[in-house]
Parts: C-alpha cells; structure tokens; sequence
C-alpha cells in the first residue's frame, strides 16, 4: 500500500547472486512494503533475507549481488539507479545503519569525537566549534557520561554497551529520516538490551524519524515497535500490528512467537516449525 505519506516506499525489490548455472539465485524474491513516521520490525528466521535487504535500502549490496525493484525511494526521491557517489550522500544524510556489533563498526585507530564528526565534516559545512557542540550534544543525548573527555578516547577504552551509543550518535548527527538497524542489541548483554533499545526508540520518536528494526526477538519487538513484517526465505509472508504477533493468523508467526527461547522455557526442548504449512505458504 503506497501511499503519499510513506517515507520508504518498496516495490517489487529482488536481491540475487550468481551460482553455477546461467540464473542468479534469488535470496530476496520481490518484497513490497512501506514505512512512514513509524517503528516498524522485520523479523524472520536466520538466512531469511533481513540483513540484504537493509542492505539494499542503503546501497551497500556488493557485487556480485544485484538488486532490482520496481521502486525504492525515500520521501519520494527515486532511490534507484543513484551512483556510488550520490549513494554515499543519500547515507551519510537521509538514511543511518545501525549494526549490530560496534567492534566492527568503530574504527580502533580513531578517537571517538572524530568518528561521530565524521558525518558533518563530509556532509556540512559546520565548522569546526560547532560541530564539537553538536557531537558533545549528541554523545549527551544518547545518555553517554562525560561527553567532552569521551571525546578524546579511543574505542577500545569503552565497554560494548557504551560502544553501541557511540555507534548510534555516529548515525543520527546528520538527522537522517530513517534509520534501520541490524539486530543493535544482540551482542549486548540481556541487561542492556532493553536499555539500548529503548533508548533508539526515545531518539527515533523524538526526532521524527523512522525506524526499521531487523531483531529475531519478537517479544522485544511486540514491546516497542508498531507494526511487524515477517520473512520467510526471501518473501514476506505475514504483516501485522507488532503487539499481533503472538495471535497473527499466520501460523509460521505463530510458530515463530513460540520458538523464542524464554527463562520459562529455557532447559525445555524448542518447537519445531510446521515444514509443511510454511511450504504451502512461500
Ligand atoms: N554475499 C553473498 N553471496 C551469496 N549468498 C549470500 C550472500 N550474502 C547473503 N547470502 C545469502 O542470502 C540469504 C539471506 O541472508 P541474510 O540477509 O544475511 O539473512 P538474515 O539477515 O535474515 O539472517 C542467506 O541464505 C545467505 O546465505
Ligand atoms: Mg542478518
């Protein structure tokens, strides 16, 4: 459903790599979805096509992969066909990717207030004390203690969980309009994860932004987001309201909501998906 208020709009978008034959494979067969001003979940199975399509939505599927759709656009610009240049605008302005494990996303070599300026140094024409303010505004804002020697630290001198806002302030400098984020809380301890999620979804409704937010917790999604899409090998196969999630009509939902490994369940052995019925359904 496309409607004019949408800020991403999906059409018809494949991802595809080449295997020995003449075809490519297909990983990702055609999605349609949208998303406004909203909080919006893409949950699914391992190896269901999640992470490729975030992918897709920034530009960054490398070759040999190919993506195709009918339309991509963000607040009705055209997103297909964009060169790697303007790609690299479009995501340093308007689009952020959280992922999910800072030591990989940091770059241990450089300090902290360089890393999160780095967006306004290429993308604005701040200069250099006001863009200070802003990244000490942001590290605040994303509840980091001492903003102005933080500035000065490296990486490694932060825990994984202060690495993650660190990560987070990086992506939301330049007030994109959407920002998707790759499972931010699983290499966090359970203590955190709330807490960084809920920090994400306090900044994301604060500044009128959008989020999609690829997690396989879906008690955790039905907590804090608003609606859900559901992948199963490349499609979507289920969208519901994401407190539905439990109840959807949908029985690879269901089944999905039940597999969730619980400290009531845990020790206890996991249903296993109905083959059959997801078969009948993809
Ligand atoms: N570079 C690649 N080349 C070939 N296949 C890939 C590549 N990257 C991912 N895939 C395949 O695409 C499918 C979807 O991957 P992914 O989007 O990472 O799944 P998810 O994030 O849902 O776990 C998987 O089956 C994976 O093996
Ligand atoms: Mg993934």
């Amino acid at each position: 459903m496309a409607h004019e208020s949408s800020l991403l709009d999906v059409k018809g978008l494949r991802i595809g790599f080449p295997g020995h034959g003449p075809d490519l494979i297909e990983v990702v067969k055609g999605i349609d979805f949208t998303i406004g001003t909203e909080t919006v979940a893409l949950v699914g199975e391992s190896g269901s096509g999640k992470s490729l399509t975030a992918r897709a939505l920034m530009g960054l599927v490398a070759r040999p992969g190919q993506v195709t759709a009918e339309r991509l656009s963000l607040a009705g610009d055209d997103l297909l066909g964009l060169s790697a240049r303007q790609w690299q605008q479009v995501r340093g302005t308007r689009l952020s990717l959280v992922l999910q494990d800072p030591r990989y996303s940091l770059n241990p070599v450089l300090k902290i207030g360089t890393q999160v300026e780095e967006a306004l140094v290429l993308h604005t024409r701040l200069g250099r004390r006001e863009r200070r303010e802003k990244v000490l505004d942001m590290l605040d804002a994303v509840g980091l203690p001492d903003p102005a020697s933080l500035y000065h630290s490296y990486p490694h001198e932060l825990s994984g969980g202060m690495g993650q806002r660190v990560m987070l302030a990086a992506m939301l400098i330049n007030d994109p309009r959407l920002l998707i984020a790759d499972e931010p809380t699983s290499a966090l301890d359970s203590g955190l994860r709330d807490q960084m999620l809920e920090l994400i979804l306090r900044l994301v409704r604060q500044r009128g932004m959008a989020l999609l937010l690829i997690s396989h917790d879906l008690p955790l999604v039905a907590r804090y987001c608003d609606r859900a899409l559901v992948m199963y090998r490349g499609r979507i196969i289920d969208r519901c309201r994401a407190t539905e999630l439990a109840t959807s009509s949908n029985p690879y939902t269901r089944t999905l909501w039940s597999c969730q490994p619980s400290a009531q369940t845990y020790g206890q052995a996991l249903p296993t998906l109905d083959r059959s019925l997801i078969e009948e359904l993809s």
